[in-house]
C-alpha cells in the first residue's frame, strides 16, 4: 500500500516545496489531504493537480466538499488513510495538529519548529506514549539526524548548527536596528516564508533551531552551539566522543531535506535534485555568531535553558513582534527588546499539559502587544 501524506500548510514556502517532491514521487507516495489559511486560489490548484480526498481551508469554507476552521487541521491528520503527517504551518497554530498526529501513531515530518519551542515535553512525550514519530524537515535538524542514523545516543558529543547570518550579518548595530522590511526579506541564500524570514535576520530562528535540536536529539544546551556559515552548503556538523566530526552538504533547497522526512531512514533516487558541485560551491566560511548585534539568538537560548514555559513565552512574544514589524508597527531592533521584556517579566510554571502552553503563550502574546503599544 502507498503511504498517504497530508501536507498542512501546502499553499506556503515549504508546502509547495513539498508538492514539488510528492510530484516526482507519485509512485512512493499519494497525497491524500491538503490544508491552508487563506489563500484558496493556490490551494485549488493543488486540488485539481493532486486530487486529495481531503481538502481543509481554516479560514472559511472554500468550495463544496472543503472543510473549514482550525478542526479541519485535526480532521485532516488523523484520517486513517493518512500515514505521513507534514507541517508545514507556520507559528503556533501548528500545535494542535502536531499534537493530534503524533497521538493517532503518525509519523510528522516537522517543518513547523515552533510546535518543538513551545511544547517540546509535551510533544515528544505524546510521540513516545502514543507510537508517533517526529521527524525534522529544518535543514539543520536533517542533517544532524543524517548524521546520526545508525549511531548510539551516548556516541554524539556535540552539535554545532550552521546559521546564514541572514542579510545583516555584517551590518552594524545601529544599522540592523533600523532595517526596513524589505531588507529584512532579502535573506542571502534561502527563499521562504516572511516569518521565518524576518526570525533568519534577527536569528531568532536559530535559537529556536537549538530548542528543537534539544528536544529531538536529547542533548543539553551545553553541547548543542551556532557558528555562521554565509554560504549554506553545511547544513550541520555532528561532533563524535572520539572527536570525529561529520556534515551534511547541499545546495541550499528544502527539497532533499522534505524528501529524507518522508522516507527516512531509507533514501530514495530523485531526479529533481540539484547535484552537488564543490567547486560551484566555492570556498566555505565560518564565523562565530555576533550576539552582542542580534540578541535574539542568546535570549532564546536562555529560555531554552530556563525551560518550562520559557521557550513558549519566546516563541509567542517572538511572533507578535515579528507580525508588528512586518506590518509596519514596529522597528526591527524593537523585535528582541519585547522578547527581552517579556522574558524577564514572566513567572516560569511547568508546561506538561497543552492547557498549560497555550495559557503561557496567550499570556506572553498578549504582553508583547501590551509593550508594542507602548513603544
Ligand atoms: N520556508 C522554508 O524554507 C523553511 C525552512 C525550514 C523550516 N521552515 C518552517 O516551516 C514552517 C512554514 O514556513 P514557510 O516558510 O513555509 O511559511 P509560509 O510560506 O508563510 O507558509 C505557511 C503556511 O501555513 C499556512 N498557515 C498560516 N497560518 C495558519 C493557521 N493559522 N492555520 C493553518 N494554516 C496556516 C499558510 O496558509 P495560507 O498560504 O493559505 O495563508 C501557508 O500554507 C515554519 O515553521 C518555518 O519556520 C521553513
Amino acid at each position: 500500500m502507498i503511504p498517504g501524506v497530508a501536507v498542512l500548510g501546502s499553499t506556503g514556502s515549504i508546502g509547495t516545496s513539498a508538492l514539488k517532491v510528492l510530484a516526482r514521487q507519485r509512485d512512493r507516495f499519494r497525497v491524500v489531504a491538503l490544508t491552508a489559511f487563506g489563500q484558496k486560489d493556490r490551494l485549488e490548484a493543488q486540488v485539481a493537480a493532486f486530487r486529495p480526498a481531503f481538502v481543509g481551508l481554516v479560514s472559511g469554507a472554500g468550495t463544496d466538499g472543503w472543510r473549514a476552521g482550525r478542526a479541519s487541521l485535526v480532521e485532516a491528520v488523523t484520517r486513517p488513510d493518512v500515514d505521513i503527517v507534514l507541517n508545514g504551518i507556520v507559528g503556533a497554530a501548528g500545535l494542535e495538529a502536531t499534537l493530534a498526529a503524533l497521538a493517532a501513531g503518525k509519523r510528522v515530518a516537522l517543518a513547523n519548529k515552533e510546535t518543538l519551542v513551545m511544547a517540546g515535553e509535551l510533544v515528544t512525550r505524546t510521540a513516545r506514549e502514543r507510537g508517533g514519530e517526529i521527524v525534522p524537515v529544518d535543514s539543520e535538524h536533517s542533517a544532524v539526524l543524517q548524521c546520526v542514523t545508525g549511531r548510539s545516543p551516548a556516541e554524539v558529543q556535540r552539535l554545532i548548527l550552521t546559521a546564514s547570518g541572514g542579510p545583516f550579518h555584517s551590518w552594524d548595530a545601529e544599522r540592523v536596528r533600523h532595517a526596513t522590511v524589505d531588507e529584512a526579506l532579502n535573506h542571502p541564500t534561502w527563499r521562504m516564508g516572511r516569518k521565518i524570514t524576518v526570525d533568519s535576520a534577527t536569528l531568532a530562528n536559530k535559537a529556536l533551531e537549538v530548542i528543537e535540536a534539544h528536544f529531538l536529539f536529547g542533548l543539553p544546551y551545553d553541547r548543542i552551539e551556532a557558528v555562521v556559515h554565509p554560504q549554506s552548503v553545511i547544513h550541520s556538523f555532528v561532533e563524535f566522543v572520539d572527536g570525529s566530526v561529520m556534515a551534511q552538504l547541499g545546495f541550499p533547497n528544502m527539497e532533499l531535506p522534505i524528501l529524507y522526512a518522508l522516507t527516512h531512514p531509507d533514501r530514495v533516487p530523485d531526479d529533481g535534485v540539484t547535484r552537488f558541485d564543490p567547486v560551484a560551491a566555492g570556498p566555505l566560511t565560518f564565523e562565530p555568531v555576533r550576539t552582542e548585534v542580534f540578541p535574539a539568538l542568546a535570549l532564546g537560548m536562555r529560555a531554552g535553558r530556563t525551560g518550562g514555559s520559557a521557550p513558549a513565552a519566546f516563541n509567542a512574544a517572538n511572533e507578535v513582534a515579528v507580525a508588528a514589524f512586518l506590518a509596519g508597527r514596529a522597528l526591527f531592533g524593537r523585535i528582541a527588546e519585547v522578547i527581552a521584556v517579556v522574558l524577564e517579566e514572566q513567572i516560569v510554571t511547568d508546561v506538561s499539559s497543552v492547557e498549560a502552553v497555550l495559557e503561557a503563550d496567550a499570556w506572553a502574546r498578549r504582553r508583547a502587544e501590551e509593550l508594542l503599544r507602548c513603544s
